[in-house]
């Protein structure tokens, strides 16, 4: 089977009341043509066409790839004539149709629907809703078979009463749709050139409709204002929580954890409350997430622990090595096995030896510590010097005092140590120690200064 996938994404959403134009409003982090394009690849199609109006240049930009053609509906005359502008350069011998503004529909249940569609059946997703005012309404004969799709504006009050609703999702025997389009009108309720009108024509032709029913309202559900928006984004995020869940991840409260990108978890994984993970997030065995914690593109291998109030992003943290609470990973941070970072230290591009540590304060930036080596209270790296970015190298073994200023470019060679309080400005060789701080001076007699007499 050859497919070839329309998006309907021309609509203006005024109630959105925004400058965005509706489909690259976000829900989990990702526009909701997004996620419906990232749908649509999985299912392997011959190509993709995204039909854009309104903000059409913004849409494009945004989401421009090789594998998306763009085409612009300039007048928005209904869904019929939408999908009309993209029927030319079809070929394939399946059509399915989705909506830009409709996010959360699963490849599964698309699967479950084009397994349906042949030269003469065409597949329909629909939907059984307590309240479907709105929703076109799936018309069916007294044996079942489906006659039409009747618009709620046009359909009659025995009509209106039918609780199944079209979710707008469609396959298509590709071969036929053209003629079909060609003969739409727009003499109804909306002066539109519907879709759904396709359905009766299908009828009529000889086809066969088949249906398919929707997992739950929210799967097929689109967003036309920020209250909607809401909805895709917690039932997204109760989706994903549950899919963790069953991965073997503890969640302390599911309804307080988002996840905006892809999350990979391995087993027995704890996640406190209020934990955000985004981008590319991988995290194996055993690892422990401490409460309030951001985490972006980052991997936290097994036994790993991220202490409350962390943020990570772009940070790769081995086997057993910890972080936090109020810890700062910034890209390109690496801890090796057993590091330990504690509170309040910032690293980036920073790459921590195996059991290095640096418990309090700190900033490392453009560093190389070595194995076992211990960075003191209150040390950091001067990394920049106003117009460039330089580098710090401490060697494995090392003991850096508390309170430390290490002004790169620097070398500091293994098992070196270096006072408390040293601004370091020359390579430490193998096993010394520096000392670079004033020397203590102790005045006798010292007369502390007496308040002067105002009159
Ligand atoms: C449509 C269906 C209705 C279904 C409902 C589900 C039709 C005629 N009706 O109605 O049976 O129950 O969806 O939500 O298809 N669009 C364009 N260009 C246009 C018109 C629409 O790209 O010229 C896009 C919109 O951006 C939107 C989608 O198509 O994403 C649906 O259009 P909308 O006008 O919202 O259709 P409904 O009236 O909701
Ligand atoms: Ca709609």
């Amino acid at each position: 089977m050859s497919l070839d996938i329309v998006i309907l994404a021309a609509g203006q959403g005024t109630r959105m009341r925004s400058s965005l134009p509706k489909v690259l409003h976000p829900v989990a982090g990702n526009s909701m043509l997004g996620h419906v394009i990232h749908s649509a690849r999985q299912l392997q199609p011959n190509s993709i066409h995204v039909v854009i109006g309104h903000g059409a240049e913004k849409v494009r930009e945004r989401l421009a790839a090789d594998d998306l053609n763009f085409v612009v509906q300039s007048q928005q005359l209904g869904t019929g004539h939408a999908v009309a502008q993209a029927v030319p350069v079809l070929s394939g011998d399946t059509v399915l149709i989705l909506y830009g503004d409709v996010p959360l529909i699963e490849v599964a249940t698309l699967q479950r629907l084009l397994a349906k569609v042949s030269p003469s059946q065409l597949a329909l997703l629909t939907v059984e809703l307590p309240d479907p005012t709105g929703y076109g309404r799936i018309v069916r004969d007294s044996a079942g078979q489906v006659r039409a799709i009747v618009e709620h504006k046009d359909a009659s009050e025995a009509e209106r009463a039918i609780k199944e609703g079209n979710t707008g999702i469609l396959a298509v025997p590709g071969e036929r749709l053209t003629d079909w389009l060609s003969r739409l009108s727009n003499d109804n309720a909306q002066g539109e050139y519907y879709l759904t009108d396709v359905i009766a024509m299908a009828v009529a032709d000889g086809c066969v409709v088949a249906t398919e029913t929707a997992l739950d309202a929210m799967e097929v559900q689109g967003a036309n204002d920020r209250r909607q928006l809401a909805e895709l984004e917690r039932h997204y995020q109760w989706r994903e929580a549950r899919r963790l869940m069953a991965l073997g991840v503890t969640l302390r409260d599911p309804a307080r954890f988002d996840v905006r990108g892809e999350v990979s978890v391995g087993r027995d994984v704890l996640i406190d409350i209020n934990v955000i993970l985004e981008g590319q997030v991988v995290i194996e065995d055993d690892v422990i997430i401490g409460p309030n914690c951001y985490i972006k593109n980052s991997t936290l291998r097994k036994g790993v622990e991220v202490k409350a109030n962390s943020h990570l992003d772009g940070a790769i943290m081995g086997e057993g090595s910890d972080a936090g609470p109020f810890a700062r990973l910034r890209p390109g941070t690496v801890l090796e096995a057993k590091a330990h970072v504690g509170n309040f230290v910032e690293l980036k591009n920073a790459h921590m030896g195996e059991g290095a540590k640096a418990g309090h304060l700190t900033y490392l930036g453009d560093a190389e510590i070595g194995a076992r080596t211990n960075i003191g209270a209150g040390t950091i790296t001067c990394n920049y010097d106003g117009a460039n970015k330089w580098k710090t190298t401490i060697g494995e073994d090392v003991f850096i005092g508390s309170n430390n200023s290490l002004v790169a470019p620097v070398d500091i060679l293994a098992n070196a140590s270096t006072g408390a309080g040293s601004t370091v400005t020359q390579e430490v060789p193998q096993g010394q120690l520096a000392v670079a701080r004033a020397r203590q001076r102790n005045i006798e007699g010292w007369k502390r200064p007496v308040k002067l007499n105002k009159t």
